[in-house]
């Protein structure tokens, strides 16, 4: 396969609303980020990607755009980013943004401007339809809950928003949307942004016959009527040509409903489409039928067999990207990890994993010192709109209210939106003032401060094994073969290539297990770590991980 900075960086993901406040009002900013500059560099990561900045009401914490050419401003001003940029660039970091145009705010001069009559010139930049009997135009549902229709008394139709009613979806259709969308992205490449992470980008082309969904077929099924729709393929295509050629820049795309043979269609090298795409088949691994908030202990061998799948698939054809969590997403060692008896242990398991597999990995903020899942007691302290909206629906249909909390306190979003820990002391060192979101209560332990100075802390493993991974371009480029498969504790697989042969084990379980070097020529224990002195050569003490060289 072709190499390429994207492929052998590591990206840290920064969610700015939660990052660093830098102007005391309780909210991350720019500022704020730019302090912290010297901490990113030091992780060792090559690239950064930030949440949505952009100017925006904040109905979906950024994903509602208001103005895509100007910065939001809670966050800052356009030279507070120049200046983020330039901070970036000067310590060898590439800087990709969140692009979202799927949908804008209704607060955007587009869809204000098209929802004032039928004859509006930018009428057709929405997706806009008459009712039918009374009702919506059909029954999709919303991806925060409700009708994915609202309809406008001002001019007499619905708008399709298949998130919030405040999220209308464009029309990209209509070729004025694409152009002005490849303008916007040109605009921010020339102002140094190197590449772009794409919101949703499945779902931009709709079934022109808005058919209902198909019995079976759930909101973000493969088939679904507007998850990769009949023109989604050309528009990227032309997205490539018209955006992004001649610009040395990354793309990755969020999609929603991906089976692996349509990645490789989207990201297939061959294909001139997208460099990466983030699916969700792992993220889907707890839930029951597919419904997030109902959900169920993880199956490490269906974990396996899914991460499997991928390295595998993909291999040679098409570039992996592999998360355990991001801003959408529990923090990861509540969720595939143990919080509470091994949290450092389980938290550097999964950075050994995710900073061994196949295709490029992406580290959430926090994720390198081991955050954890919040629990508020009370849904008041919750911000999130699909938690909000998930909280109002499950008590409609009858769920008690202790249930409701359970699956939010596993599930919501604002896991991992709690502010970054930097200190011990007030607000966590996030901000002087009371923050927008509550802070985790185990601040007071895991936190930047603590884990500087200690050398077996997550943060510092996390440095060591970018650091390792660095060394080792096997683990960047090598083919992936799983070996036992049906263990239910161990993780273990090689990586191949590069003029090495790696073994790569993690025990993923509280208890004591055998390795998986039975067999193998003689090993070398080149990383991990470990329950030092307990385990033996052969067996791996709780949560315990490591790499060895064959000979
Ligand atoms: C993506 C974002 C998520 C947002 C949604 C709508 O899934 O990651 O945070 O709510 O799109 O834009
Ligand atoms: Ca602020």
């Amino acid at each position: 396969m072709k190499r390429s900075w994207w492929k052998e960086g590591v990206v840290y993901q920064i969610y700015p609303r939660s990052f660093k406040d830098s102007n005391a009002d309780g909210v991350g900013d720019l500022r704020g980020i730019i302090e912290k500059l010297d901490y990113i560099a030091s992780l060792g990561i090559d690239i950064v990607w930030l949440n949505p900045i952009y100017s925006s009401p904040n109905k979906d914490n950024g994903y509602d755009i208001r103005d895509y050419e100007n910065i939001m401003e809670e966050f800052g001003s356009l030279a507070d980013f120049d200046e983020l940029v330039e901070g970036f660039h000067k310590r060898g970091i590439r800087l990709v943004m969140d692009l979202v145009v799927n949908h804008s705010s209704s607060e955007h001069a587009w869809f204000k401007e098209s929802r004032t009559s039928k004859a509006s010139p930018k009428r057709d930049w929405y997706i806009w339809k008459k009712g039918v009997d009374g009702g919506p135009p059909n029954g999709w549902q919303a991806c925060f809950g409700g009708s994915a229709w609202e309809f406008d008394e001002g001019s007499g139709e619905y708008y399709l928003h298949l998130f919030a009613p405040e999220q209308p979806d464009l029309n990209w259709e209509n070729p004025e949307v694409r152009h002005n969308v490849y303008a916007m992205m040109r605009r921010w490449f020339r102002r140094g942004v190197d590449g772009f992470r794409m919101d949703v980008i499945t779902l931009l082309s709709k079934d022109p016959s808005y058919r209902e969904l198909a019995p079976g077929e759930g909101m973000f099924s493969p088939t679904a009527p507007y998850v990769y729709g009949p023109r989604l393929h050309e528009f990227v295509k032309e997205m490539r040509r018209e955006a992004l050629d001649g610009f040395d820049v990354m793309t990755v795309g969020e999609a929603p409903g991906t089976t692996l043979e349509k990645a490789l269609d989207l990201v297939g090298e061959e294909r001139g489409e997208l460099d990466m795409l983030f699916q969700f088949e792992l993220m889907g691994v707890d839930y029951i039928d597919g419904d997030k908030w109902r959900q169920r202990p993880i199956d490490l061998v269906e974990m396996k067999r899914i991460i499997e799948r991928w390295q595998r698939g993909m291999y040679g054809q098409a570039w992996n990207s592999n998360y355990f969590m991001n801003h959408d997403q529990p923090r990861s060692v509540s969720r595939f990890g143990d919080d509470v008896a091994y949290r450092v242990e389980s938290a550097k398991a999964l950075l050994l994993l995710n900073l061994s597999l196949g295709g490029t990995p992406y580290i959430y903020q926090g994720e390198e010192l081991g955050m954890t899942n919040v629990a508020f007691d009370s849904i008041s302290d919750y911000r999130d709109v699909d938690t909000l909206n998930y909280y109002k629906e499950a008590l409609a249909a009858g769920i008690s209210e202790v249930e409701a909390m359970k699956s939010i306190h596993y599930m919501s979003r604002d896991n991992a939106r709690t502010p970054m820990q930097w200190s011990a002391g007030r607000n966590a060192g996030f901000s002087e003032a009371r923050p927008w979101i509550g802070v985790n209560p185990d601040h007071v332990t895991v936190n930047v401060e603590n884990e500087e100075s200690d050398t077996a802390s997550v943060l510092n493993f996390t440095r060591a094994m970018i650091r390792f991974r660095k060394g080792h371009p096997v683990l960047v480029y090598g083919s992936f073969e799983l070996l036992a498969r049906e263990d239910p504790r161990l993780f273990a697989f090689l990586r191949e290539g590069e003029g090495e042969r790696l073994l790569v084990e993690i025990n993923m379980s509280g208890d004591f297990t055998e390795g998986a070097a039975e067999g193998l020529s003689a090993t070398t224990l080149l990383t991990g770590h470990g329950v030092a002195g307990v385990a033996t050569p052969r067996t791996l003490g709780p949560w315990e991980a490591r790499i060895s060289a064959l000979s």
